[in-house]
């Protein structure tokens, strides 16, 4: 198929660059001109396992290019995916001007039949507005479909969710763009689901706002854990082996960030109340995981009593492990609050301190891991990396002024801690 994706963030690029991998002519557009010439010169804006592979291997063989020009994408491909971004506004709706923006350069590019597919995550009835603008800003006579396909990609997992995807959402409102669909996705060996537009834009926020209802559950039951002396992860396990419950979205942790999760949770509260619900249960998780940020740093400052000039470590800084993104990110959000104390910073993340350091220049960026604990009062553990569990204990234990370490991921085991002379404090146990 030859297809056209308007947008090159996380979710245009991988797509892209995975649709080309699978043997599509794939053109990318991007109105970010430096962006568009790094692609060209084979390099890659974010940090995404995989992703610089593939990118150069399918710019090689011709599949995959980049343009600034949305004529140019619309001219060239029969399917046209939308993957701008949705960004959050400051009550929670989302801002649909790039999409409502891409809609009218589509719409003035268009001479021939196009099937039009909005992959960015939008609040449902979306669909509605773009066809209505299409159609507006479109030339007499040219026909077009619009396609709802809600992308399900993870940061970190990118390449792997989309070239083994677990569902795929194909929200039509006739039959005409059925087949070209089918043929976009025939090479992934993975179940389609066909479905009305609103639908296909409903099962997203609903999917992305469950998954923040199952991590604040768990959040929540750390607390009653602490207050108990039971034990999160043993309840997790032993929640997740009922099938119908699962493990996984079950690590309590300091809270969920990034992206996606804080602005579809307040989208999808927003949307329903303009569609005349009032999602309290929403409401609620959001409460859970603000409480469960300042629950964190209470445990912080009840150790330490003041944190003017004490020296803190903080290994991690993007929102989840595997990436570089720091948007909305739990550890970046405690570094600010630590800051905001009079606290002095001592940070590692394997892959996020370049985009870190421009929110955060006051900090200590450290190359080595193993660095950092050096001359703390206390080392918090802000991010899941695995490579976080090789840390040298001893060595860290022995460079601290005080062996204080509060995990806000639960990556270490309790009593290993305990016996190597560490006050380990964690989430829920
Ligand atoms: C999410 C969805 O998982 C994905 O399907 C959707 O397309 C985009 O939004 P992403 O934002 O990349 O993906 O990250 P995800 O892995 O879901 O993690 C989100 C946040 O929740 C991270 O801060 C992570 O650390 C946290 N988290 C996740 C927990 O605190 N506990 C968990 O059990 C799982």
């Amino acid at each position: 198929m030859k297809i056209a994706i308007i947008g090159t963030g996380y979710v245009g690029l991988v797509t892209g660059t995975c649709f080309a991998e699978v043997g599509h002519e794939v053109i990318c557009v991007d109105c970010d001109e430096a962006k568009v010439k790094l692609l060209r010169d084979g390099g890659v804006p974010i940090y995404e396992p995989g992703l610089d592979e593939l990118v150069k291997k399918n710019t090689g063989t011709g599949r995959l290019s980049f343009t600034t020009s949305t004529k140019k994408g619309v001219e060239k491909s029969d399917v046209i995916f939308i993957a701008v971004p949705t960004p959050p506004q400051p009550d929670g709706s989302v801002d649909l001007s790039y999409i409502e923006g891409v809609a009218r350069e589509i719409a003035g590019a268009m001479t021939g039949y196009r099937i039009i597919v909005d992959k960015s995550t939008v609040p449902v009835r979306t669909g509605e507005k773009v066809a209505e603008t299409i159609h507006r800003y479109g030339h007499a006579g040219v026909e077009f479909d619009i396609v709802s396909n809600p992308e399900f990609l993870r940061e970190g997992f990118a390449v792997e969710d989309l070239l083994k995807p677990d569902r795929i959402v194909v929200g039509i409102s006739s039959q005409r763009p059925a087949q070209a669909m089918k043929e976009v996705y025939e090479p992934f060996d993975a179940p389609v689901m066909v479905t009305d537009i609103n639908s296909a834009e409903l099962i997203k926020h609903a999917s992305n706002s469950f998954l923040a209802l199952k991590i604040s559950y768990i959040n929540a039951v750390s607390i009653i854990c602490e207050k108990s002396g039971a034990n999160v992860q043993d309840v997790a396990a032993g929640m997740g082996m009922d099938e119908r419950i699962g493990r996984r979205f079950l690590n309590a942790s300091l809270g969920f960030g990034g992206s996606c999760f804080p602005k579809d949770l307040s989208a999808f509260i927003k949307i329903s109340q303009e569609l005349g619900y009032d999602f309290g249960l929403l409401k609620e998780v959001q409460n859970i995981n603000a409480n469960q940020m300042d629950r964190f740093l209470k445990k912080i400052t009840e150790t330490l009593w003041v944190l003017k000039d004490k020296t803190i470590g903080v290994l991690g800084l993007a929102f989840k492990q595997n990436t570089d993104d720091v948007r909305m990110s739990p550890a970046i959000e405690i570094c600010q609050r630590l800051l905001k104390e009079g606290a002095k910073l001592r940070v590692y993340d394997p892959k996020a301190m370049e985009k870190a350091r421009v929110i955060l220049p006051e900090a200590v960026y450290l190359k080595d891991m193993n660095n950092v604990a050096e001359g703390c009062d206390a080392l918090v553990v802000a991010t899941e990396w695995p490579q976080f569990k090789e840390l040298d204990l001893d060595r860290a234990r022995k460079g601290m002024t005080c062996p204080i370490i509060f995990d806000g991921r639960n990556l270490f085991d309790m009593s290993e801690m305990e016996k190597l002379g560490f006050i380990y404090k964690s989430i829920g146990r």
